[in-house]
This record gives C-alpha cells, sequence and structure tokens, in this order.
C-alpha cells in the first residue's frame, strides 16, 4: 500500500491502472469505512482510499478543527486492503482559492441541508474534484450519508461522469447505533442514550409497515419522542427513496430520515422502509 500526498505522485501512480475502486473518506476510520474499502476490493483492481478532512463542506460554527484525524491508525487499517491512500493536504486540493463550485440540486436545501448551508455544495465540489484526479471506474458511498449518495448520484447523472456509484448499507453498533467518526465526541451516559435514534427509526418503519400512511403525523410522533428523552431535533423525515422527495400517495420505496443533537453532537440516521 502506497501513501500519496501530491497530486502530480497521484496522477502518475494511477496513469496505467485500468480499473480503480474508489472509497472517499474524511478518515478516522472505523468499520463502515473498512466495508466501503472491502467493497472496492471486489468492484477494481486497484483500490484508491481518499482521507481528506474537507473544510469547505464544514460550516464556519461546525467542527473542522475538531474532526478527528488519525492518519497513522487509519492507514494500519487499511493495510492489505487498500492499494493507495490519497491523503492531501488542504493547500494541495486547493492551491488557489476555490471560486468555481457545483451548484447542487434543490433537495441539497432541504433535510441536512436546511440545517448546514452551503454543506453539499462544498460536498459535491470536493467529490467532482475528486473523482477528476482519481479517475476510478467504480466509487462506493455508506447509505448512512442517505442525502450525500442521492446527490452524488444526481451529479453523475447530470454531469455524465464515467463512474458507478454504489451505495453501501450502514454499519451499526450490536445496540444499533450507526457507526460514525462522531460518536467519539459522545459522552458515556450519552453513548448509551443514542441508541434512541435507532429505534426511533425502527419504530416509524414498523408503522409504515403495519399500514400507517398518516406521514406527517408519524414524522410528529417520532419528533416528540426523541425530544422527550432530551435530543435537540433537526428533523425526522419521510421521504422517497429515488431523489428524497415528498412521497406521493402509494410510493412504496421510502426512506426515513433523522437528524438529531444529544447534546453537542450532532448525530444522522437513516432507515429504508420498502412496503
Ligand atoms: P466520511 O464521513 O468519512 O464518510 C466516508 C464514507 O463512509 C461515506 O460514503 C459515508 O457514507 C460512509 N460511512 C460513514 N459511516 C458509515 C457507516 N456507519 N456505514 C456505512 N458507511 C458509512 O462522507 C464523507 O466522509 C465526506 O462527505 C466525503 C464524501 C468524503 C467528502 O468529503
Amino acid at each position: 500500500m502506497q501513501t500519496i500526498k501530491t497530486v502530480a505522485e497521484l496522477r502518475a501512480r494511477l496513469a496505467n491502472e485500468k480499473s480503480v475502486a474508489f472509497v472517499p473518506t474524511m478518515g478516522n476510520l472505523h468499520e463502515g469505512h473498512i466495508e466501503l474499502v472491502r467493497m472496492a476490493r471486489e468492484r477494481g483492481s486497484c483500490v484508491v482510499v481518499s482521507i481528506f478532512v474537507n473544510p469547505i463542506q464544514f460550516g464556519p460554527n461546525e467542527d473542522f478543527d475538531k474532526y478527528p484525524r488519525t492518519l497513522e491508525a487509519d492507514c494500519a487499517k487499511l493495510q492489505g486492503l487498500a492499494d493507495v491512500v490519497f491523503s492531501p493536504s488542504v493547500d494541495e486540493m486547493y492551491p488557489e482559492q476555490q471560486t468555481l463550485f457545483v451548484e447542487p440540486p434543490p433537495i441539497a436545501t432541504e433535510l441536512c441541508g436546511a440545517f448546514r448551508p452551503g454543506h453539499f455544495r462544498g460536498v459535491a465540489t470536493v467529490v467532482l474534484k475528486l473523482f477528476n484526479l482519481v479517475q476510478p471506474q467504480v466509487a462506493i458511498f455508506g447509505k448512512k450519508d442517505y442525502q450525500q449518495l442521492a446527490i452524488i448520484r444526481q451529479m453523475v447523472i447530470q454531469f455524465n461522469l464515467p463512474v458507478e456509484i454504489v451505495g453501501a448499507e450502514t454499519a451499526r453498533a450490536t445496540d444499533g447505533l450507526a457507526l460514525s467518526s462522531r460518536n467519539q465526541y459522545l459522552s458515556a451516559q450519552e453513548r448509551t442514550e443514542a441508541v434512541f435514534l435507532s429505534q426511533t427509526l425502527i419504530s416509524v418503519k414498523n408503522a409504515l409497515a403495519a399500514g400507517e400512511v398518516g406521514f406527517a403525523k408519524l414524522e410528529q410522533e417520532a419528533v416528540a419522542a426523541l425530544a422527550k428523552t432530551g435530543w435537540q431535533v433537526e428533523y425526522v423525515a419521510i421521504r422517497s427513496q429515488d431523489g428524497l422527495c415528498v412521497p406521493e400517495p402509494g410510493e412504496r420505496k421510502l426512506v426515513v430520515l433523522v437528524a438529531a443533537r444529544l447534546g453537542k453532537t450532532r448525530l444522522i440516521d437513516n432507515l429504508e422502509v420498502c412496503l
């Protein structure tokens, strides 16, 4: 496995690779990321993982500075799984001020986008840059960040990018909490309470599976249940899997999405529901 920090070195290393499978990350890798890398291993002869905490997807009051940076431990986890780790500096990725951006679709201003203005613009822009650098045949993204995956899929279609996007299931701790680099911000007490987030999604899923069609009522009840146990809820939303729009009556492929804060930590999760 090679760790590469510059664009020039990366381009030289990948110049003759015909089948590159790519996993973009911000590092601090956990089993969810590693599962993506395993999927990449099955899909390409050369597996590239990028580790880059992307400043332009963080808002001014977000956790860019304190986001955990653990390159050495990450590389140890990738030994034997990845062929190339690309971990550029901010200056290497943005040698001049980024004044051109991918303007994401309207869905980027809803759900997480409503609470993180500019976030998906920053994500789409860095992912496009990374795709141009790595030029992968396939790229793997987690369903954990469902809205991100939906926006990347739209970007690839609408910009005719020659890359296949594969969505990976969410890896969870044994109690159901979705694995996330941000879980380590939780205190021990909060960590035990955090399970309620995925439990709430399961309750909504069960109600939908039982035939409940009052989506707004289900959303409000879930918000109230979370708030009662000390969460500051940003949203609970039932959307259609395709494009994340508000479902038409009779829509059978749904996804329940949630974002909420426990103490200072913002967590997101979602659950697909196929009726
Ligand atoms: P990061 O949060 O590091 O996540 C990297 C990839 O891992 C994303 O595709 C994310 O959906 C996936 N992932 C995270 N937790 C997961 C879990 N529990 N199960 C399965 N997959 C999981 O997402 C980003 O970085 C950035 O926005 C990025 C796309 C790299 C652009 O900067």
